[in-house]
């Protein structure tokens, strides 16, 4: 009998329930919270008062697209962290109180798990295309950048992180000072597709191993616009694209450089991508065009799961579903975890 799964996530902005059988999503809802969009960043208050609001209909309308009663589900895989605080609250008590009130088992997820994982989410009538282990994931967000081992789906080994910002925040700071608005990810990629990457350069970090770092770029960025808006006031509205074509390569270089260095190191050729920027159809073009010129598979999630979503909670769940593991009644979000 299959193991039917129901995935939810609350972490940060958006409150999703996604139903499985096995690894096969059933379905994936997600509502997304524009609440914030006036205050350019996420508010942590508003974001738990929406959840709050939107994890009932969530719920019932993943189960209801699915076809699944409550009563056929064989465990409920929820997002421990890390995220915001009062976000995460909402999502574990309200597992909670289903798995008391069904008596079915919960499985708590890290929310990075199911970033690398949704490589490993199924679609009907889709072909099965997943990399086989050990792959290297470059996880990518708002919160992270990370070069991960994955040996198999519960074991994972950290290669390489961020020593101050993640590229994400590096897309959204540069964004918001540039006054192009938020989240930046989106705008700057939609911009650089119509500039010029090789017209403007900025500093590149050098940082050991396989760490990353993208507080310098960001600096570099401001103090070249700063100096440039001095000469003429509307060099910004004048090469706006050409300034996000060239940030955004810069970023992706650096990306890149790194994830190239650890193919090399560790002789791994299996390749994905995951989080919320792997969405950026620049990273997205330049890891197929090396995996082509450098003999990797390349794994590309759907645009739909690189964002947050519950299908990649769910079959993050599934795993440690069927590897035994059960979260108590008494389990508390984290904000942080530190490792996998
Ligand atoms: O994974 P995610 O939804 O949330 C967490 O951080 O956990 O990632 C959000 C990040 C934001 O920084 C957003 O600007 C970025 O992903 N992002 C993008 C794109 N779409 C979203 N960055 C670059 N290009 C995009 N197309």
């Amino acid at each position: 009998m299959a193991d039917i799964i129901l995935g939810i996530e609350s972490s940060c902005d958006d409150t999703s329930a996604a139903v499985i059988s096995d690894r096969v999503l059933l379905s994936n809802v997600i509502a997304s919270q524009d609440v914030h969009r006036a205050y350019g960043g996420v508010v942590p208050e508003l974001a738990s008062r929406a959840h709050e609001q939107n994890i009932i209909p969530v719920v019932s309308e993943a189960l209801s697209r699915a076809g699944v009663a409550p009563s056929e589900l064989s465990a409920i895989a929820f997002t421990r962290g890390p995220g915001l605080l009062g976000s995460l609250l909402v999502g574990t008590s309200f597992a909670k109180a289903l798995s008391l009130s069904l008596e079915v088992p919960m499985v708590m997820v890290n929310h990075l798990q199911g970033h690398v994982l949704a490589g490993f989410i199924r679609q009907q009538g889709q072909p099965v295309r997943e990399p086989s282990f050990p792959y290297l994931c470059l996880l990518v967000s708002g919160g992270n950048s990370q070069i991960v081992k994955v040996n198999s789906p519960l074991d994972f080994e950290i290669l390489g992180q961020t020593i101050d910002d993640a590229v994400g925040e590096a897309f959204d700071k540069c964004s918001k000072m540039l006054g192009l608005g938020y989240p930046g990810g989106p705008i700057i990629d939609r911009l650089a597709k119509e500039g010029n990457p090789d017209r403007f350069h900025f500093a590149k970090p050098h940082i050991d191993g396989l760490d990353y770092s993208f507080s310098g770029v960001k600096t570099s960025l401001l103090y070249f616009v700063r100096d440039e808006m001095a000469k003429d006031p509307l060099f910004m509205d004048k090469n706006k694209e050409d300034i996000c074509a060239s940030f955004q390569k810069c970023l992706i270089d650096i990306l890149m450089d790194k994830l190239i260095k650890a193919v090399r190191q560790t002789g791994i050729k299996e390749i994905a991508i995951g989080g919320g920027v792997a969405a950026n159809s620049g990273l997205r073009a330049r890891v197929e065009a090396e995996g082509r010129k450098r003999g990797w598979n390349t794994y590309l999630p759907e645009l739909k799961f690189t964002t947050d979503n519950a299908a990649m909670i769910a079959v993050a769940g599934y795993f440690h579903y069927l590897a035994g593991e059960r979260a108590p009644l008494d389990i508390a979000p984290v904000s942080r975890i530190a490792d996998f």
